[in-house]
């Protein structure tokens, strides 16, 4: 309960720090600035001082992040916040990429905003620095109609079997149906161009796409198939509620090159979203053979879900690579 409270209010404390850093930011620019007529009113000192508590509190939240021995903390932090904000770092993550920030932050207000601004979004909020402020600038947008993008992954990919490790789509409903359970809503991690999505569109489930653009136009590719794409990165917590989602899918994005202990939360994080009864597909997981065995298989095994569909088949001989293609269901008790 306590910790609990605690939590919350380290959460909504970082949440709102990470907003007035921005106010703040902009109020120094506005002391500062000598071209924009008229004068400014200078900053209240209250509101200052405020800024100033706001500063003390994030580099307070800032020695949360490495474990320094040397720290004498008499309250115990959990030993997971310490863990995730080593993965992931709380409220600091922006404080440790003060560059890219000010970067960011520097436009001209009520203008359009500089043309790089998308991508050096994206890259701090890669690094973890999530919720990015607020700008009051125009972002470049594409033409009034836009026409849907030419995107070369077709949804045939997922209707045809062509060996094991695929999981066609009227196979997949087949099963779910077979089971009781219905497929209403699903959700797509790194979904790249939305192509899954597209594909359950037109058997009437919704599914919503994480993607990062990583120099490709991925969310406006989802965007006009007329699909819902989410701008968050893998070690984000997923911004959808307990409980709701039929099915989750991870693509390629998901696979060995992710930290183990950020992939054991990413799927925490996916059975915390999952209801009871519905689905995880982990759609060509690649690893080691060695690691799919001692490592992948165990961690995934923590989840207790019903191994509905679990083949592997080989990816490279030479790197001793495999493919794993499952279909996992969580317990109708959990
Ligand atoms: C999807 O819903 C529409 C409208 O309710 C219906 O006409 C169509 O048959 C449905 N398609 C599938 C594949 O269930």
């Amino acid at each position: 309960m306590g910790f609990t409270m605690g939590l919350n209010l380290l959460l909504l404390l970082a949440m709102v720090a990470t907003n007035i850093l921005s106010l703040y930011h902009l109020s120094s620019t506005l002391q500062t600035s000598k071209k924009l007529p008229p004068p400014l009113p200078p900053v209240p000192d209250n509101l200052l001082n405020q800024l100033h508590t706001i500063r003390a509190t994030i580099n307070q939240l800032t020695r949360l992040q490495p474990p320094t021995k040397s720290t004498t903390t008499t309250t115990t932090t959990p030993s997971d916040l310490l863990l995730h904000s080593r993965l992931s770092p709380i409220a600091s993550s922006c404080h440790n990429h003060a560059d890219l920030l000010h970067k960011y932050m520097t436009y001209t207000p009520y203008s359009h905003c500089p043309p790089d601004s998308a991508s050096i979004a994206e890259s701090l909020i890669l690094r973890g620095c999530h919720p990015l402020p607020r700008r009051r600038c125009f972002s470049k947008s594409t033409t009034s109609d836009p026409k849907p993008l030419l995107i070369s992954d077709t949804i045939a990919k997922f209707m045809t079997y062509t060996n094991e490790l695929d999981l066609p789509i009227p196979q997949l409903l087949q099963i779910a149906a077979s089971s009781n359970s219905v497929l209403r809503l699903g959700l797509d991690i790194g979904g790249g161009a939305g192509t899954f999505a597209a594909t359950m569109k037109l058997h009437n489930v919704t599914v919503i796409t994480t993607t990062m653009n990583l120099n490709a136009p991925n969310n406006e590719a989802v965007a006009s198939r007329g699909l819902v794409p989410l701008h968050v990165p893998l070690q984000q917590r997923l911004p959808v509620f307990d409980g709701v989602v039929d099915l989750v899918r991870c693509g390629h994005g998901v696979n060995r090159w992710i930290p183990l202990t950020a992939l054991e939360f990413l799927l925490y994080d996916v059975d915390r979203v999952l209801r009871s009864g519905g689905y995880l597909w982990l759609d060509h997981f690649f690893g080691k053979g060695v690691d799919l065995e001692n490592v992948y298989g165990p961690l995934i095994g923590k989840l207790g879900y019903k191994k509905v569909k679990w083949a592997t088949g080989t990816k490279s001989e030479k790197n001793g690579e495999l493919y794993l293609t499952a279909l996992l269901q969580k317990p109708l008790s959990k």
